[in-house]
This record gives C-alpha cells, structure tokens and sequence, in this order.
C-alpha cells in the first residue's frame, strides 16, 4: 500500500521528537500544529506546555527550535509572539509529496487506511412504501451517501441500511382495497417504469383512503386485515409484498437519478425486524426497564416531560398488543449489534426525530444493548427552505415531490452547460446536464453543516461563481481542458524547482486532501470535504492566474505546472466522489 505522510504528519512528528529531547515531561504532548497565514504551519501548544512545566515559553521555543531537524522538510522555523513556534517547509518537500500521491496507483492519492477498522451501521435513505419520496427524503439519501464513501474511504466496514417504512396499519386498508380491486396494480406492460409505479400506489392510495373514511363496513372490513397481516396470513402477506415491490421500483428510479447506489439487500425495512419485537420486549420487561402502564409497555425518562410536566414515556407496545416504531427500532439496535456485530450505530434521520432516538438509545443502553463499545448516533439533519425561508412547499402548499424538484434542477443546468458549451454533442449536453443537476443539489446539501436548515435556490445552486458544484466541475474540466492542449508534453514532478507563491499555496493544500479526508470522516461532516474542495478549486484559479502552464518558460517548468494541475485535477475527482458528485471531463 503506497500511503504517504502528509507535510503536516512529518512537520508534527519532527516538533515532537524536538519537543521531548528538550522537555521530557512532554514526551507525548501535542504541539498543536495550525494552517497559518503568516507562514505554512504554526505550533501554538508551547505556550500551554511551558506553563505546566513552569518555564519560560519563549525560551522552550527557542530550544525547540534549536533540537528540531531541519533540512528536508522543515526549510525554516522561527519562534514568534508569546511562544509560537512559524514553520515553513521547503518546496522540494512539497513537490516530492505531492509527487509520491501522484504515484499511487491505487487512486487513493496516498491517504491510508484505518489501521484497526471498526464496523459502522448506517440508517440512511429510508422513504416510506406506497408514498412519494419528498424533499425530506433527499436529505437522508445525499448525506447519508457521502458518510457512507468517506467511511469506506477511510477504511471502516460499513454495512448499510434502509430502514423503509414498510409496515404499519395503513396496510390493512391498502390491502383490503387491492383485495376488492385486484387489477389495480396489474402493468400493462411487463417494463414499468417508476413513475408509473408511483402514480399507480399513489392512486390506489388515495382511492383506498377515500373508501376508508366513507364507508364504515370498508373501514371495518380494512382493521380486520391488520390482524391478518400481522398474523402472517400467506395471502394477505403476499398483496403486501406486491406493494413493497411496486414500491421498490419507484424507489429505485428516484436513486438512479440521483446518481446513488442503493443495493436491494441493503434495504432491510420495518418489517424485517417482526420476528424480534415480543423478544424485545420481553427482555425489556424482564429486566425492569420497561414497566406496563395503562396496559401499554413503556419506558420513562426523568427529563422527558410533556407541556403539562407529566412524564411522556417511550411506548414499545400499545395497550391494544401492536408495536410501534420504537419497538421496531430497538429490535434493529439489537440486530446491528448481535447479529451484525456493529461498534457504531449511524442514524441519518431529520433532526425532527431527535427526541425518539435520545429515548430509543438511552432505553438500549439501559439494557445494555449499547455502552463503551457500542455507540450510536443520529445524524440529525435541518429543513430544506423555500427562498421564503419557510419550509419547502409547492406554491398550492403542498409538498414538493423529490423527482419533480431534480428534474428542474436538471433542467437549469442543462441550460447553463448549453449556453456555455462549446465542443459538446447535444447527447453530451444532456448528459453533462444531470451531472450538473445533480451534482448541484448534493452539493447545496452537503456544504452546509447537516445540522442547519438550508434554502433551496436552484438559481444560487447552478451558479458559475461561488461556492457551488459547478464552480468545481469547472475547475476540473478547465484542467482536464489544459491536459489534453498539453498533447505530448506530460506532467512531471520536478522537485528541484523553485516555487512560486501560488505553487506553493496550491501545493499545501492539495497535501491536506488526507487530513481533510480523515477529519470528515471521523467526524461525520461532508461539509468539511466540501469546503476544502471549495478552497482547493479557489487557489487553483490564483495559481491559473499567475502561473502561465503551457507557455512557462522552460520545459521542466511546464511539465511540473502541468504536474501541480494533474495532481490538482485527481484530488478534485477523488474529494468529490465522496460527495457523490460526478466531474465530467468536458464542460
Ligand atoms: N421512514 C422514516 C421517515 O420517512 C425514516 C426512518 C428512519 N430510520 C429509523 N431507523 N427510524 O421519516
């Protein structure tokens, strides 16, 4: 495996190893190494260190400086302020870095892998069946897709899982409805395509409902088949699955137009966790942290209280015997962490449901289905906006379908590529169209913090300027542009040269791919991925502006040039694949 130490990996372990040779005390401490603007690095942890040691900061700084090994890497280190320690490296090491992630023919540009990785099981993409997947949904599938590239990146086993709503006592009426109208959803033909699927389930939905709220003996007649359906009777059974499957087809073509690879095994819904709910709560009525009140299985919670100050406990089952989401959720911890031995829950679910899963999780950790080794965690996300600043609604109010929002956005990208095409084939522009499209959407979604509500603008979104997809792909297909001009002339590392300023910025921060890659990822948080892609396509426009590639003045300076942008072009390609985000090579 060809992983490379990042520069500010090799600057750290050499202020290390001066740090303790001068103060051995500090044998292990941080020196707090920081991208700084006054030169690449600083170390800001002398000062802290100093005080414990009760020493003078600025003279430690100084020895420190005298016992670091400078030479290859480190070309200057001054001390600086209170005890600031400004560290710029040397060109050669920059270039030789970024040489030795150009030669990883892995593609993984010489970021390692986790040396001990965990298994992480991730909820996410989870829409509902029988039911349109609405902007909410979008959030869940983008955010939860990217989580799940930068963990295997990062090298975790990740086993993923769409928790979709699949059962409950809607079913009865569906069915019941199916059962009197049987050719409802028979396909004229045997290709049927999601739309159709969803406007099938969507009008039997709506037909159902009708005759449900009518007509009293349906209504009975439709209760009666809960029982069945939850009894497991084979017919009834069988014209649920044909609603699942139907549903699939749907769900299916909603993720190919977003570009998202979602694996039918991978879809393990409600309804796969029937056979473990009476065990479940069997073994949490046993061990006493759920008690029986008003008949129902609950668990409570000190600082769970509804508006009146009474308790509002956790219902894992109703008075009546059924089972609930909660129920539900509790049997799938116990499964993810038994049967697929997970050491991290993930739970990319709107922030909406932030109080389910505290009680969901603090009731797993009570009977001790989750502790030290075992975590879980929603990975809570906010509202999709209108430009109102209101929750996302179609102008009659309702809301917005998922497909017809990405069919627009593709629609305006489309228009901005054509416009801007120069050498594409209309079947290129389409095509480049929906990369666009899509990659904007993600985008928009992914370089916000999760956790922040967000407008959904597809102007601001499929904008040339500023901190949008588009800009990035851009970048890339300028480059890959530059590449192909270049002809025969290829890119070549040449670590001899000299920098300049714009090579040099550009150069730091292409090596901070892997740290960037490690810190998204330990933390859950595209939004850091993206912001450094943001910033990586912004020094890379300087670096275009003051740097001439082609025409530089000597050879050795165009191939190294045409290297920086190669090198450039590869961390933009990789970074935003983990957001799921395509970078065409012509734009
Ligand atoms: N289907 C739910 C919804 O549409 C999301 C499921 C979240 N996952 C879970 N394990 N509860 O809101």
């Amino acid at each position: 495996m060809a992983s490379v130490t990042s520069l500010s990996d090799s600057v750290q372990q050499r202020l290390a190893s001066a740090l303790s040779a001068t103060l051995p005390e500090a044998a292990d401490a941080d020196p707090l190494l920081r991208r700084s603007d006054r030169a690449d690095f600083q170390a800001n942890g002398i000062l802290a260190l100093a005080k414990r040691a009760k020493a003078n900061p600025r003279e430690l700084a100084t020895q420190v400086v005298a016992g670091v090994e400078s030479g290859d890497v480190i070309k200057d280190i001054e001390v600086s302020g209170p005890g600031f320690l400004n560290i710029t490296v040397s060109d050669r090491a920059i270039t030789a870095n970024l040489a030795a992630r150009y030669a990883d023919d892995t593609g993984r540009l010489g970021v390692p892998q986790a040396a001990n990785p965990g298994t992480t099981v991730i909820d996410y993409a989870q829409p509902n069946v029988a039911k349109e997947m609405h902007v909410g949904h979008l959030r869940s599938a983008v955010i939860g897709d990217s989580v799940v590239q930068l963990l295997e990146f990062a090298g975790e086993n990740v086993v993923r899982r769409h928790h979709i709503g699949d059962w409950g006592t809607q079913f009865g009426m569906l069915i019941q409805y199916l059962d009197e109208h049987p050719h409802e959803l028979d396909h004229k033909d045997a290709q049927v395509t999601g739309e159709e699927a969803m406007s099938n389930l969507d009008r039997l939905y709506k037909a159902a409902r009708r005759l449900f709220d009518s007509d009293e003996e349906f209504k009975t007649r439709a209760r009666r088949r809960v029982v069945d359906l939850q009894a497991g009777e084979p017919k009834t059974l069988a014209m649920w699955q044909k609603f699942v499957d139907e549903s699939k087809i749907y769900f299916f073509s909603v993720f190919e137009k977003l570009d998202m690879e979602v694996r039918d095994p991978d879809i393990v819904g409600e309804s796969g966790y029937n056979d473990m709910l009476a065990e479940t709560c069997r073994l949490l009525e046993e061990s006493g942290v759920a008690v029986r009140s008003e008949g129902a299985l609950c668990v409570f919670f000190d600082d769970v209280k509804g508006p009146d100050g009474n308790p509002v406990p956790l219902i894992v089952q109703k008075s009546d015997g059924g089972y609930g989401y909660a129920a539900t959720d509790l049997s799938a911890i116990r499964d993810r962490v038994f049967n697929l031995k997970a050491n991290t829950l993930l739970y990319v679910v709107d922030a909406r449901q932030a109080l389910h899963f505290r009680m969901v999780f603090e009731t797993a950790r009570r009977a001790g289905w989750l502790n030290e080794d075992v975590k879980a965690q929603q990975l809570a996300f906010g509202t999709v906006l209108g430009k109102d600043g209101k929750p996302f609604k179609t102008r009659e109010g309702e809301t917005v379908r998922l497909v017809d929002l990405l069919d627009e956005a593709i629609e305006r990208a489309s228009a901005v590529v054509r416009e801007k095409a120069q050498d594409l084939s209309e079947q290129e522009i389409a095509e480049r169209g929906g990369q666009v499209g899509i990659g904007a959407v993600k985008y928009a979604d992914l370089s916000t913090s999760a956790i922040r509500d967000y407008k959904f603008d597809l102007d601001q979104m499929v904008s040339l300027n500023g901190d949008t997809s588009v800009y990035l792909q851009y970048a890339y297909a300028r480059i890959q542009s530059i590449l192909r001009k270049a002809g025969e002339v290829r890119p070549v590392a040449h670590a001899e040269l000299e920098l300049a300023e714009a090579e040099r910025a550009l150069g730091l921060h292409v090596d901070a791919f892997a740290e960037t890659v490690r810190e998204a990822a330990a933390e859950y948080a595209p939004h850091k991925l993206a912001a450094y892609l943001y910033q990586l396509a912004s020094h890379y426009t300087s670096f275009y502006d003051k740097c001439p590639v082609l025409k530089a003045e000597t050879p050795h300076l165009v191939e190294n040039r045409l290297f920086l942008c190669d090198v450039t072009a590869r961390t933009l390609h990789q970074g935003m694949s983990l957001l799921g985000i395509r970078t065409p090579e012509k734009l």
